[in-house]
């Protein structure tokens, strides 16, 4: 019998270096104990120098699950995980997949109770603002079940990167200090915890989200143990939020209906002034009739309508931008908005008709963000981009332009199927499945520029790269 101590927080790499050991020496799981006491051990360590060297492979999901078995505060967890090492060394590799065994089934629940515990964790701690020593720092107290503290730790790194702070519990300390992660020995229970203005914040947060009439008391207690309530704040309104659940859920049957969300109305109005013209039946009358359809990709949810593009059937120019934005979405035509303005102006001063080019976009639909009462813009990603070529292609097909002007890395995107450098690649022709494609700038960089001279210059070498397409209109 052999007896291996490990430190209560034993690492994994620290159980993973026992465990070789004991198996290398063939000790079968009935004859190791693995102690966490600090009394000395009463039988002789596993020594560096004993045992064979041990070639073994574990399959990941053991390693996985051993991660969080060792986090579990039962007694039995290092027992447990070496008999499992045991018959995985003894063949038995696809164990814990296996319902039916006890021990994998044991394992399974340890770790289930530990991500549990790590979600408690990142849902229940309240952060309470102190000055220590002249620096804020934002300090909780946090009860977990087991030893989850270098599990749970990356999690508030995350969210919480820009503040110093430190969360103290009874098996150890994890604090941040802007650039590592420090953790330290376990914390004695403050006598009060949180801070009266936070407080406030978290109580007016709950009673707010608080919904009555999906009240569920027994789930509510399951899902958030008594056991943190003392840390949060918002936890002391409960009873009173509880006994006055059925009179809310009452009055609330009984208010008028919620306003319909930011937009409908004004979105519903522009659509009801415009119903969808069904045009002559050319490929292109056809095209804006079919993309109204479109469900390719989840951009059509929030947009107002599909943008197809516009000109003649016959264009021997066409321009492509990325998406429609605020402006093109609300009317339903591309480039009117302020990057259209700019566009505008460049073709008037090189001498394209607008009238006479066809002008489009790689994306069909907006891709935006809700801020306030505003529509922020949000570049579309290369699926969307991919799955709307159908639509681009389609109109290449009807139009057959002899040169295609690509407004910048999405239109390409779009064109080629390929990510373009631009700033290299502008002002040049290039072919693309018998394609000629000109590459240049798209408008809205020459608004985003913050610098008046540089903005100058580079809306003078976006109209000279549509000088390029003019002459190449002439000469083709
Ligand atoms: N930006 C684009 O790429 N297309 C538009 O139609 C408007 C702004």
């Amino acid at each position: 019998m052999l007896t291996v101590p490990l430190p209560d927080d034993c690492t994994p790499e620290a159980f993973r270096t026992a465990a070789r050991k004991c198996l290398a020496q063939g000790l079968q799981p009935d004859e190791v104990i693995f102690s966490t006491s600090s009394t000395p051990s009463l039988f002789e360590e596993v020594g560096e120098e004993s045992g064979s060297k041990l070639d073994m492979v574990v399959p990941r999901s053991f390693l996985d699950m051993m991660r969080k078995v060792l986090c579990h505060s039962a007694s039995d967890r290092f027992a447990l995980l070496y008999r499992l090492l045991w018959r995985i060394r003894s063949g038995e590799r696809h164990i814990l997949g296996n319902v039916a065994d006890r021990e994998a089934m044991q394992a399974s629940r340890y770790a289930r109770a530990v991500d549990k515990d790590v979600y408690r964790m990142h849902a229940y701690v309240r952060f309470a603002e102190r000055e220590i020593d002249g620096k804020n720092l934002f300090v909780a107290w946090h009860e977990p079940q087991h030893r989850i503290l270098q599990l749970a730790a990356p999690f508030f790194m995350d969210r919480f990167t820009n503040m110093d702070w430190l969360i103290a519990t009874p098996v150890g300390t994890v604090a941040w200090d802007g650039r590592s992660l420090l953790f330290g020995p376990p914390a004695i229970r403050p006598s009060r915890t949180g801070d009266e203005v936070l407080d406030e914040v978290w109580r007016a947060y709950y009673r707010t989200t608080f919904n009555p009439a999906r009240l569920r008391v027994k789930a509510m207690v399951a899902q958030m143990p008594k056991q943190h309530w003392a840390t949060m704040p918002e936890t002391a309104q409960i009873p009173e939020l509880v006994k006055t659940a059925s009179l809310r859920t009452k009055a609330m049957g009984e208010q008028p209906p919620d306003a319909p969300p930011r937009f409908a109305a004004t979105l519903t109005e522009r659509l009801a002034e415009k119903p969808h013209e069904v045009g002559d039946g050319t490929p292109l009358d056809l095209l804006r009739g079919q993309v109204q359809t479109c469900r390719s990709c989840p951009l059509y949810g929030p947009a107002t309508q599909p943008v197809l593009g516009e000109g003649p059937l016959n264009a021997a120019i066409m321009f492509v931008g990325e998406q429609p934005g605020d402006h093109e979405d609300l009317t339903g035509k591309p480039f009117v908005g302020p990057a259209g303005q700019v566009f505008d102006r460049a073709l008037a001063e090189v001498g394209i008709e607008r009238s006479k080019a066809y002008v489009t976009n790689a994306v069909k639909h907006f891709k935006f963000e809700p801020r306030g009462k505003r529509r922020i813009h949000m570049k579309p990603s290369a699926g969307e981009v991919s799955k709307c070529r159908f639509w681009l292609q389609r109109e290449i097909a009807a139009v057959k332009p002899r040169l295609i002007v690509a407004l910048g890395a999405t239109a390409m995107l779009g064109l080629t199927g390929r990510a373009v450098p631009v700033t290299k690649e502008r002002g040049r022709i290039l072919s693309s499945n018998s394609l000629s494609i000109l590459v240049t700038v798209h408008p809205s960089y020459l608004l985003r520029l913050p610098d008046a001279d540089l903005a100058a210059l580079e809306y003078k070498r976006f109209v000279e790269d549509l000088r390029v397409a003019k002459r190449q209109l002439g000469t083709a």
